[in-house]
Order: structure tokens, then sequence, then C-alpha cells
């Protein structure tokens, strides 16, 4: 029974979690390395109610309600007697190997840690702590209060009783969920990350202009965005991130990063975080 969730990292997509998870009354933890990051992430929730509100989507009350449903730390120790922890910090493994390790000292046994990562090992994950059997995936899409799906990552050791309560979990959340293996990309990025190369394959090559590339997938295919507005929304940098490690992986050329994606990023052409990537949004 999940009551208690616990948030590390607490920016784009921790805050996004934090939000839905506290929206549906769960008492939500964030830990974040600053108060001022805690701060940054709740500034990001807030903006997204008030924006609710202003639509009628939405009221006062709720805002309040989901905010004080939400408390920061910038100590692993306060989430001790979670539930649930939800990782989203930075796409490094070593990085949250270390996280991983200090928590599984500190949270009680039954705690399930749960990776958001899009790309990395989770098997690896789970073996810098003495739980491989409470570790799984749950891996949510950006913007996380919009996007309804949750990929529930399964490794070789997580066991069935993890794997129902993470997926029940994601499914009280509102998340339509899809059960994948631990494999580089999961369901969703195995599909995502080669279309968005090759759309940006399409305009290093000259074949059309980023309007017409994107226009050809918005209004012929009915996406939301085309593939490079939606590389600006996701980052360069995080797209060419999860293409290293897929290639790495499967030394498919699928996977193979063209070469103006790692200029790009190179040149600190981010996207929208950024300022600017394949549009410009102005400066930052
Ligand atoms: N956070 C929260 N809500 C947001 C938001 C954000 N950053 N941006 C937009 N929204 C909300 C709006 O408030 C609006 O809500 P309502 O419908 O309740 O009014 C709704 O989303 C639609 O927004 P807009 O009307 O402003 O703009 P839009 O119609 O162009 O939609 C979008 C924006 C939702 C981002 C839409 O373009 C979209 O769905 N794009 C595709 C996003 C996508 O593919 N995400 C997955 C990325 S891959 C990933 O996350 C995984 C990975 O590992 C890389």
């Amino acid at each position: 029974m999940i009551k208690k969730v616990g948030i590390i990292g607490f920016g784009q997509m921790g805050s996004g979690i934090g939000q839905v998870a506290a929206g549906k009354g769960y008492e939500v933890i964030a830990r974040e390395v600053t108060d001022d990051l805690f701060k940054k992430g709740i500034g990001y929730i807030t903006k997204n109610l008030d924006k609710a509100i202003e639509k009628g989507k939405t009221d006062a009350a709720h805002k309040a309600d989901v905010l004080a449903h939400i408390k920061g730390t910038t100590s692993f120790k306060d989430l001790a007697d979670c539930d649930i922890i939800c990782e989203a910090v930075i796409e490094n493994l070593d990085a949250k190997k270390q996280v991983y390790k200090e928590l599984d000292g500190i949270c009680k046994p039954e705690t399930i840690f749960a990776s958001n990562t899009s790309s990395l090992s989770i098997s690896d994950m789970a073996a810098a702590t003495k739980r491989p059997a409470k570790f799984c995936g749950l891996h949510f899409f950006n913007p996380v209060p919009i996007m309804k799906l949750c990929e529930v990552v399964k490794t070789i050791d997580t066991s069935e009783d993890t794997y129902k309560t993470a997926f029940g979990f994601a499914q009280s959340l509102d998340k339509v969920c899809v059960t994948a293996k631990d494999s580089p990309g999961f369901i969703v990025n195995v599909l995502l990350i080669p279309y968005l190369l090759d759309a940006i394959r399409q305009l290093e090559r000259g074949l059309a202009s980023r309007e017409d590339i994107d226009n050809g997938m918005v209004y012929g295919c009915g996406h939301p965005m085309g593939p490079l507005a939606l590389t600006d929304f996701i980052g360069l940098d995080t797209t060419l991130y999860i293409a290293d490690i897929m290639f790495e992986e499967f030394k498919d050329s699928h996977y193979s990063a063209p070469p103006l994606l790692r200029r790009m990023v190179n040149a600190g052409y981010m996207g929208k975080k950024s300022g600017r990537g394949f549009y410009d949004y102005g400066k930052k």
C-alpha cells in the first residue's frame, strides 16, 4: 500500500511526478540538492496549476491542496519511511548509483525504488543496492501532467509484488501503463529516437526546410508536434545522450547520431531550455 512518495530530483520530470502524485492525495517529499532547486520545481507546478485555474479546469482550493501535499528536503534521511521512491536525477549511471547506494542504507526494507531513466540500465542501478527485487523502472513522459503513458520496467530481479505495486501506483495517477523489459530505450524511445534522428538527417542532407519536415508529420500524420520541434522540446543533449546509449548497446546504425546533432549540442544548442535548437526561442 503506497501512501508516501519520495521524489529524488525535482526538475521538470521530478516535479511533474510530484504534482500528479500530490494531486491524487499522496504525501510527497522531494529531495533536491539545494532549497532553491526545490523552489524552482514548486515554481513549475505553480505555473501549471495557475494555467489550469485560468482555463477553468481546476480551482484555487485544488492548487492549495496539491501544494500542501508536497514537502521539500535536501536530506535523503527524510525519505526513510517512503513507500516508493521515484528518482529523476541527471541521466548519469554513476550519479544514480550513488543516490541508490545512499538511499538503500536509509529507506525501510519494503521501500520500492523506481527510476525514471529513459535509457540507462535499471539492473545496473539495482546492483548498487541490496534490494534488486524491490527495484523497477517507472518511465513517465514530458510533460508528466499531460502525457498519459508510463512505461513500467521489469528487470530479471524485479519481484512480481514490486511490479504489481509500481504498476498500480502509476495507474492510480491516471497513467496508461505498458510493461517493458529492461533494455535501452524500453518501448517508446526505441521507436521515437531513430525517428527523430532520421528527421535531423533529412535536414542535414538539405531534403527540406525544418518547417516542412515538421509540417509533414503534424499535418500528414496528426502528430502534436513535428520531429524537430519535439527534439527541441526533449532537449538536443538528452536526445543525443539516449541515442549514444542505444548505439553503444545495439551497435545498430539506426541509433547513430547524425553529426549535425552532435555539432549543435557541442555549440550549446540544447533546444527550448537553452533558448535555441532547431528553432529560436529567444534568449534564456
Ligand atoms: N507542463 C504541463 N502542462 C503543459 C505543458 C508543460 N510543460 N505544456 C503544455 N501543457 C498543457 C497545457 O496547459 C494544455 O493543457 P489543457 O489541455 O488542460 O488546457 C495542454 O498541455 C496543451 O497545451 P497547449 O495548448 O499550450 O499547446 P499544445 O496543444 O501545443 O500542446 C504539448 C503542448 C502537450 C507539449 C503537445 O505539443 C504535445 O503533446 N507534444 C508532444 C510531447 C511529447 O511527445 N512528449 C514526449 C516526449 S518523449 C519523453 O518524454 C520521453 C523520453 O525519454 C525522451
